[in-house]
């Protein structure tokens, strides 16, 4: 056999090791040939059958990935994307039939098609490993686990486990995937041969769910673990707006989970979801993170130790985040007392994410106050979150600047102050970035990596690794007030506010945008961001001729700042706004998201012109993980392209005729 993608030994005890390692790729994902290849092999073993089977990864940061998404893109008509799915299920039917134990050997991702693969294998076993994570991600992507996964996983650990898993596309950590009966064995991988020789020869009896899990899957009870499940769903997602998820529920409940039995005019069919744009967006965006995940590749060296000067709301929780993620980190402030609140919420933080004792007590230790600056001298990078005050900021990098190493780095968390206006009292301006992340810190994936005028390209590549070092996407912008995501977020959020000042309910504005897609109304964003900062913010980037709304100005005089003040534009109860008028009467919701979107749309082209970020891709990256904006639409760029430039510049003249100059549409609509 002529293979290029797989490796086939047998040993002395006639078991046959199969190891996956893609050819020219550093990640192991199924192209249709490194599946037909698969396929060969398994022909093979049928008809040499070896005592058992266990399927490795030669690859070190995963068993699969899942289908090869570059060549998924390619794919030019809804019947190419079927004949990709009928490949991979005729390949992994094949390997579910073999007549000797199979069993997957499972360490760091395994994802989508990775983890069907391994469904498709008698036993599965997992490394015990931080990285090491299972899952059916296909959702995110607007797809379905169509290799199997929909008919192996709810078989497997019941309906109502597998249907949470492949809703909401969560991967699950060994410990987890053990209770959840997902993998029979877990192991450290230095383990895998003795376990997967253990399993081969000694196979014991297949995992079967309990009775209440099985239950889910017979005919009665699945309409209702169905329903329920599509209750949950049409909380979260309309399917006009994202199909995926309830396809994979129709698949399971009428289709058993077989692709192939979907008829083609079916709305849960491949064809459907191939042709919907929701699938597009939601593919070219996750082909987009990945290019920002691949930036910073250049730098050398790692941060090893933080200093974070600044214990507030950013500052504590990027020092918490970062100690989450391994970094040691000094956290100075003026007094001890204001360094305590951000270590309690460090600790809540590592309860949540850590679980074990042991982990959340190691994290504690990297966390460390640092009143007297001691930090400084030792540290690899210095990120600066004190007042937004270019005075108070030239004072402290005066003074932290000659105790850094000379190969720090110094870094400013500031949400608008260009970085030319505090280079100036520094002796290596070269060595200043903006590295600023939003809130809240641990929620947020985007962190905007800004470079001013003097700032090197060997700072702004390490910049971008360490936010990579530490689990976030970089995106890389000029600096110029409000970078990228608060300069097109602030006249969205605005002009909602101006709506307010018009009469309507801020009710009625945040159903406008969420009908929209947006995954929260602005008025709701507003008095969660803090309408203080919205204030602020919205100062610094006012246009000439621009209106500060009449009632975001009240609620700031009267220190109703939203969310942490309890009251803003809602009155907030738990962590909640109190929503008072559900209906939204006789609005044309539609009108209203378009004259909310238009002002956000427009600051994007002008962002464009600017060169603020590279290219239209970033503009809408940055824009989705940086706010959410509408996933399912692609990002604003995507959303202009959608409905076309001669109709959002209509709608733009109409409501400058309207409402005034703000609307005037950016030169950059010219040449985009
Ligand atoms: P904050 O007011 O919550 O925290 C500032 C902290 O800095 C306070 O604890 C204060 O005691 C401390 N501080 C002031 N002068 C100091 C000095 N000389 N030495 C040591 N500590 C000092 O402010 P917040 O909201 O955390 O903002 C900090 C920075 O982050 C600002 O530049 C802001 O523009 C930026 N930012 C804020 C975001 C937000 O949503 N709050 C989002 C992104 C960036």
């Amino acid at each position: 056999m002529d293979l290029r993608h797989w490796k086939l030994e047998t040993d002395s005890d006639n078991l046959a090791w199969l190891t996956f390692d893609r050819a020219g790729a550093t990640t192991n994902t199924f192209s249709s040939e490194a599946l037909r290849e698969l396929g060969q092999v398994v022909d093979h073993l049928r008809a040499m059958p070896p005592k058992g089977l266990a399927i490795l990864s030669a690859k070190e940061n995963g068993f699969a990935a899942g289908a090869d998404i570059e060549e998924f893109t390619k794919i030019a008509s809804a019947e190419e994307a079927m004949a990709f799915l009928v490949l991979g299920n005729e390949v992994f039917d094949k390997v579910e039939a073999l007549a000797f134990p199979t069993v997957a050997m499972v360490h760091g991702f395994c994802m989508g098609g990775g983890t069907e693969l391994a469904l498709a294998c008698r036993y599965r076993v997992m490394d015990d490993g931080p990285k090491t994570r299972m899952g059916l991600p296909e959702v995110m992507l607007g797809i379905v686990p169509g290799w199997g996964g929909a008919k192996r996983m709810p078989q497997l650990i019941g309906a109502a486990a597998a249907l949470d898993l492949m809703l909401t596309g969560r991967a699950v950590d060994a410990r987890r995937a053990k209770k959840l009966g997902l993998v029979d064995a877990v192991t450290p991988r230095r383990h895998f041969p003795n376990a997967a020789k253990k399993m081969l020869l000694e196979p014991p009896p297949r995992h079967a769910p309990g009775l209440m899990a099985a239950a889910t899957n017979w005919a009665g009870v699945r309409n209702i673990v169905a329903s329920q499940a599509q209750k949950q769903v049409a909380q979260r997602a309309r399917r006009d707006h994202y199909p995926a998820p309830y396809a994979i529920i129709e698949l399971w409940r009428d289709f058993g989970g077989d692709v192939r039995n979907v008829p083609k005019d079916h709305p849960a069919s491949m064809a459907s979801l191939y042709n919907h744009p929701t699938t597009r967006n939601l593919i070219r965006i996750f082909t987009l993170q990945d290019r920002l995940k691949a930036l910073g590749k250049e730098a050398s060296g790692e941060v090893r130790h933080l200093h974070v000067i600044g214990a507030g709301a950013m500052g504590g929780d990027i020092a918490a985040w970062c100690a989450l993620r391994g970094i040691t980190v000094t956290l100075q402030d003026l007094a001890p007392e204001r360094i305590a609140p951000a270590v309690k919420r460090g600790a809540d933080l590592y309860r949540k994410r850590l679980k074990q004792k042991h982990l959340v007590q190691a994290a504690m230790d990297r966390l460390i106050p640092d009143v007297a600056g001691n930090g400084v001298a030792r540290a690899d990078l210095v990120i600066e979150a004190i007042v937004e005050n270019a005075e108070v900021k030239r004072k402290v990098f005066a003074q932290v600047e000659p105790r850094m190493k000379p190969t720090a780095i110094l870094a400013s968390n500031t949400s608008s102050i260009p970085l030319q206006e505090l280079a100036g009292v520094l002796q290596r301006p070269e060595r200043l970035v903006g590295i600023h992340f939003f809130n809240p810190v641990a929620q947020m994936q985007l962190v905007e990596i800004v470079q001013g005028p003097q700032t090197s390209e060997e700072v702004m590549q390490a910049a971008q690794a360490f936010t990579r070092q530490i689990d976030k996407l970089p995106l890389p912008c000029k600096s110029a007030p409000g970078f990228l995501v608060n300069r097109v977020l602030s006249p969205y959020l605005n002009e909602a506010m101006l709506m307010v000042d018009e009469g309507l309910p801020p009710e009625t504005i945040d159903a406008a945008a969420k009908d929209f897609g947006m995954p929260m109304g602005p008025i709701e964003l507003a008095d969660m961001v803090g309408l203080d900062i919205c204030w602020a913010v919205g100062q610094e980037l006012a246009k000439p001729g621009s209106t500060v709304p009449k009632k975001l100005q009240a609620n700031v005089e009267a220190k109703n700042l939203g969310m942490k003040s309890g009251k803003g534009f809602y009155t907030w109860v738990k962590g909640k706004p109190q929503k008072t008028t559900t209906g939204t009467g006789s609005v044309d919701l539609k009108a209203l998201a378009d004259r909310l979107v238009a002002p956000a749309l427009n600051e994007s082209v002008a962002c464009l012109r600017e060169h603020i970020v590279a290219d239209a891709d970033l503009v809408d990256v940055g824009m989705i993980f940086g706010t959410g904006f509408a996933p399912h639409r692609g990002g604003p760029i995507q959303t202009i392209r959608a409905r076309g430039k001669a109709e959002w510049l209509k709608i733009l003249e109409d409501l400058k005729a309207r409402h005034g100059l703000r609307f005037e549409p950016d030169s950059g609509w010219a040449s985009l």
